[in-house]
């Protein structure tokens, strides 16, 4: 049987083999140079290697002042680390895969002393709940950014972005997910702002438009420019970051009015009903935009990338794609596939070789 899982798509002039993509994995390896150790990034030549049609990035981060959110994070922002990075996105497309690098802010997500600059920005001065897992103790309270700080953040997406260009990636993604920055200003959960950027979608929206404005003219037309969006953030994780149904689609129509290419929306389970519904994310999301549409979240087997693509254009996996290099062959022979649980993903932490 040949189900679409293996046959092409395109976005563009941006061709896909087939349907199945690395999703972005932030491996903390990097040491003070912020680029990722030699296994870390062949790790990505490799999955295109055995067959995945996109492999993205882990999240790079945007400046040196208040992006960064975990130790050993990457960036693109010098000669050496667009070098690189260059090597690597050559060897991915002579693999026959398409390259994605995918771009983050942390926002309120730091902790002391993580940024060089330490500084921890958010749009309101409002901390997660829950303490930073890396430290054990609270997060920051951020500093609520002023004009001067958004014009900083957004010259760190655009400088990241032409990075990422030099370096060669069929792709760029905008990451506004899993409560990171772009997702703190979405949200009223962490965006508690009285000016034009909080309130109403539209305000909390103002940003993220500022920044893809300002990114687009560096992606040129025949690479991609991908956002990234969730309704689930790491701290705070049981929380619902939009209120509802209606809430989420006047947000994805919003970003469908933006010059972008693609949306990949991440859930922690691409089959569960959303908002109370007896619909999917995918299938709301669909409702609200004609645009290409990756979805990612226990896609594990055969049969859940078959179905993950009922909604969606291209399926991304997470711990599938870090601990098993096979995980395509093993599609296409419909094997039997474990899921596997994030406390196996942790060996992405480590120095330990993965399989
Ligand atoms: C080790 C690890 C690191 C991750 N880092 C990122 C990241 O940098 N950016 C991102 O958007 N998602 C990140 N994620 C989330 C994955 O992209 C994916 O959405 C999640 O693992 C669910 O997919 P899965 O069920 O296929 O694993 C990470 C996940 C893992 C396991």
């Amino acid at each position: 049987m040949t189900s679409s899982l293996f046959s092409p798509f395109s976005i563009k002039k941006i061709q896909f083999k087939n349907r199945m993509g690395v999703a972005p994995m932030t491996r903390m390896s990097g040491a003070g140079d912020s680029i990722p150790r030699k296994d870390v990034l062949e790790f990505l030549v490799t999955r295109a290697r055995n067959g995945a049609g996109l492999v993205y990035t882990e999240a790079i981060v945007t400046d040196y002042e208040s992006a960064q959110g975990y130790p050993g994070q990457a960036r693109i922002l010098n000669q050496v680390q667009v070098d690189t990075w260059k090597g690597i996105t050559d060897r991915i497309r002579k693999h026959g895969a398409v390259s994605i690098c995918q771009v983050f802010h942390c926002g309120r997500m730091a902790y002391e002393g993580i940024n060089p600059a330490n500084r921890t920005i958010a749009p309101s001065p409002v901390a997660p709940s829950q303490d930073n897992p890396m430290t054990g103790k609270p997060y920051p309270v951020p500093e609520e950014m002023s004009r001067f700080d958004m014009d900083h953040v957004i010259n760190g997406f655009v400088e990241t972005a032409k990075g990422a260009m030099a370096a060669g990636f069929d792709g760029l993604e905008i990451h506004c997910a899993h409560g990171y920055l772009l997702n703190q200003f979405l949200s009223s959960y962490s965006n508690k702002r009285r000016d034009e950027y909080g309130g109403a979608m539209e305000n909390r929206f103002r940003f993220i438009r500022e920044v893809i404005d300002a990114v687009r003219p560096v992606v040129p037309d025949d690479r991609l420019l991908v956002v990234r969006i969730s309704n689930w953030g790491i701290a705070d994780m049981e929380v619902s970051l939009f209120e509802n149904r209606e809430e989420w689609l006047e947000m994805v129509r919003l970003f469908s009015q933006t010059p972008i290419d693609a949306i990949s929306v991440s859930t922690y389970d691409y089959s569960e009903k959303a908002f109370g519904t007896d619909q999917t994310m995918a299938a709301i999301t669909r409702e609200a935009t004609d645009l290409p549409l990756m979805i990612c979240g226990k896609i594990y087997d055969r049969k859940s990338a078959d179905q993950a693509l009922d909604h969606a254009d291209l399926v991304l996996s997470g711990k599938s794609m870090l601990l098993n290099p096979d995980w395509v062959t093993d599609l296409e022979a419909s094997r039997e596939l474990k899921v596997y649980s994030s406390e196996e993903a942790g060996i992405a932490y480590t120095e330990t070789p993965l399989p």
